[in-house]
């Protein structure tokens, strides 16, 4: 129970004496204002210089009687009870036959601990060693003796119930001190539980690790489930004794300004496996102490899940490839298969031989092509580079292409007038200029302009940004504009898939465009695309620049049957029997001797009985056996060391790059061949000549697509 004193009224004196008039005098001192009152307030302003108080009305005190030590000491513990203490007892030593002074005041004292005492005595009954060993040591206690002087009495009331209202008041206010004090301490627990449980709850792996030494301070749930690592695991110890992840070892020493944005990398657990996440620092400091808060999010099954749809859109690709492939492939089979069945079964006379051959070779020539541009495609062409200027090989194909795509066309070339040199496959280029007319003129049904530019071009870092797939340097820029029917976003998404075409049935194969990025990554290039709906489209391919001096344009070569064969012996190796025969029977007719075998040890079985060394090998690279061309090669040439060799395969040369035997410069002659080609292959290598150099770039940049709305 509080015992907050009622303060418009006057202190509460308690007089304890036996003898009646003792509290008469107590009374007239104190009961109401007197001369000596005033006389007293007088001298009290001038020892505490209290000159600005307020000219007030004393007010008397509030005198109760007690002629008994028990009895005052049940009024003391009434007036606590009922909240209004009394501030001041005046205590009798002498009290028979109950409590002396020091007895009642030590069981008063009990009930009102703050009440000041006067003790009044005639005798010296106690020393005051005495009265201290009984109450305690106390600073609420004075001595008066009597006969009192009234200004004494009145002196020692004021002071005392000042000091009273004085220490009662600072009570009160440590007591709200410590009510405050309490109140913010459960605040600050209740918000430091609040945050504490976010933190220690939160789906989000965090942890905060000392800037001073990495060494992790705190860590939640999510972040030990992550690491596999729990928290005690984790605290005390650095960043580097825990091996987390490179991404946090890179941005060591860590200060109150490092700062981290989803840097993508590797957290290895400690059993070694590894997720894949996006790590955050943020900087902060707990106390004095700088600290970063470490956030990290786990993308592993992110990636797993795009990895699948990747790998999905793949198979759908493949998988319309492969049904395109076969559409195109059941034709040509169709009409070859035809003619051939005409010819075996029907009178040889009543059929126009000619025509069919002919028929049959057309079909044969057109698959060749179709497997031309799968393999550009599959960026597995084989390439011619040197270096040539990209304008005059744009100037070069003009009539060539207003030629392609007819008279309601006009191709019109602006180009760069220094030359805008790079390493390139003519033909490729051809291919990729020829691919992109023709595209333009389907998007212009009724005629328009195709405009053809070239330019040097220098991309710094903040302009490679704009598209994920560009980088900084020098590039050679080849552009195709048409003012056509243009292409929506979602077309554009599509239109480097294999065999996507919106064209009609017989109009298009949808292989254009993939050829041509093929070819482009073939040559470490890349194409952008703007289009808009109804407006138009410009297709930019970007090559790398070459600072080489073009080389000169190749002269068509003439078309001179090759020279006969001089009983040279060559030794085919090729397992497709049909190809072997084809390939034999045609070097026997020009005048060759010819072994042959379908795999390497087969083939160096027929060297062995050879009684006359082999001339030339022609050897597939990619056989059966176990044993491949290469291999085979390398053994034979430790037979005869001036044997020449050609490979050939329907693939690509990168194969024989797996051979690390095969340095560059090796003969190569791609499939599918045709007799006159072959025979010039063979005439020129036992000539001491050489065959086309071929190279084949894997290109290590993509096609992206944009678009200008
Ligand atoms: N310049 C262009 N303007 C509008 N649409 C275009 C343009 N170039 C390509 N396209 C769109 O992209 C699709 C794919 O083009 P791509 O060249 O690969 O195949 P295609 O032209 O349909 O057939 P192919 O080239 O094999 O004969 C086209 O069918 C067309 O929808
Ligand atoms: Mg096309």
């Amino acid at each position: 129970m509080s015992h907050t004193p009622n303060s418009s009224l006057p202190p509460r004196i308690l007089i304890v004496d036996d003898n009646p008039s003792i509290h008469d005098d107590f009374r007239k001192i104190l009961g109401a204002k007197t001369a000596a009152q005033s006389h007293l307030e007088d001298v009290e302003n001038a020892l505490f210089g209290n000159i600005n108080k307020a000219p007030t009305e004393p007010i008397g005190f509030r005198i109760d009687s007690a002629y008994q030590g028990l009895e005052a000491f049940e009024k003391v513990k009434k007036a606590v009870a009922e909240g209004d203490p009394y501030v001041l007892a005046f205590v009798d030593v002498r009290m028979p036959p109950g409590w002396d002074g020091i007895e009642t005041l030590s069981h008063i004292w009990k009930a009102a601990p703050d009440l000041q005492a006067v003790i009044c005595t005639a005798y010296s009954d106690y020393s005051w060693d005495e009265m201290t060993q009984r109450l305690g040591q106390t600073d609420s206690l004075l001595i008066l003796k009597k006969p009192f002087e009234t200004v004494e009495v009145l002196q020692m009331a004021h002071a005392l119930s000042q000091k009273w209202a004085l220490g009662r008041q600072a009570k009160l206010r440590l007591e709200d001190l410590d009510r405050m004090v309490r109140q913010r301490t459960a605040e600050l627990h209740a918000s430091e539980e609040r945050f504490s449980k976010a933190f220690q709850a939160s789906p989000i792996p965090l942890a905060i690790i000392r800037c001073a030494d990495g060494a992790v301070i705190d860590s939640n749930q999510s972040f030990s489930t992550l690491t596999h690592r729990s928290a005690e695991e984790l605290r005390g110890k650095t960043v580097a004794d825990l091996k987390l992840c490179e991404a946090l070892a890179e941005i060591q020493p860590f200060t109150s300004h490092t700062r981290l944005r989803d840097k993508s990398c590797t957290m290895r657990r400690p059993d070694g496996a590894a997720r894949q996440v996006l790590i955050s620092a943020e900087p902060l400091s707990l106390g004095s102490i700088p600290c970063l808060l470490i956030i990290v999010e786990d993308t592993t099954e992110q990636l797993k899940i795009e990895a699948q749809l990747r790998q999905a859109q793949k198979m759908e690709v493949i998988g319309r490839m492969a049904a395109g492939i076969a559409h195109e492939f059941n034709n040509l089979l169709t009409v070859i298969q035809g003619d051939v069945g005409l010819l075996q079964s029907a009178n040889p006379s009543q059929l126009d031989r000619q025509a069919l051959l002919e028929q049959i070779m057309q079909a044969s020539q057109r698959a060749a092509t179709f497997t031309r541009q799968l393999l550009a495609f599959s960026r597995k062409q084989v390439l011619q580079p040197r270096t040539l200027d990209l304008s005059e090989l744009v100037a070069r194909t003009k009539k060539m292409l207003s030629r392609l795509i007819g008279e309601k066309f006009e191709v019109k070339v602006v180009c760069e007038s220094d030359p805008v040199s790079v390493c390139a496959d003519e033909g490729g280029l051809e291919q990729v200029l020829m691919n992109l007319a023709l595209n333009a003129r389907d998007a212009m049904p009724n005629g328009g302009i195709v405009e053809i530019g070239t330019s040097a071009v220098t991309l710094r870092e903040s302009d490679a940004l704009r598209n994920p797939e560009a980088r900084a340097g020098r590039f050679a820029c080849m552009r195709v504009t048409d003012y056509g029917s243009g292409m929506t976003p979602q077309i554009i998404s599509r239109i480097f898939d294999p065999f996507f075409t919106t064209k009609d049935v017989g109009k298009g194969t949808g292989l254009g465009l993939s050829t041509i990025h093929g070819i482009v990554k073939q040559h470490e290039g890349w194409v952008e695309v703007t289009s808009e709906v109804g407006k138009g489209s410009t297709f930019q391919v970007f090559l790398p620049a070459c600072d080489n001096t073009p080389t000169e344009t190749k002269v068509a070569e003439k078309q001179v049957a090759p020279a006969e064969g001089k009983g040279e012996i060559i030794l085919v190796v090729e397992d497709e029997v049909a190809v072997r025969e084809l390939a034999c029977m045609a070097l026997r007719k020009r005048g060759y001797q010819v072994l042959q075998a379908s795999n390497g040890p087969a083939a160096i079985e027929e060297w062995q009985k050879c009684s006359h060394p082999v001339d030339l090998l022609l050897t597939d690279m990619v056989m059966p056996n176990g044993m491949s061309g290469g291999q085979l090669a390398k053994e034979l040439i430790k037979r005869n060391p001036r044997l020449k060799i050609i490979y050939t395969s329907g693939y690509s040369p990168e194969i024989l790059k797996q051979d690390s035997i095969l340095a560059q410069g090796i003969n190569f002659l791609p499939k599918p061949y045709d007799l006159t080609a072959l025979l010039k292959a063979i005439r020129l290598c036992l000539d001491g000549g050489r065959l086309p150099q071929y190279e084949v770039r894997s290109g290590k940049t993509q096609t992206i697509t944009t678009v200008v709305s």
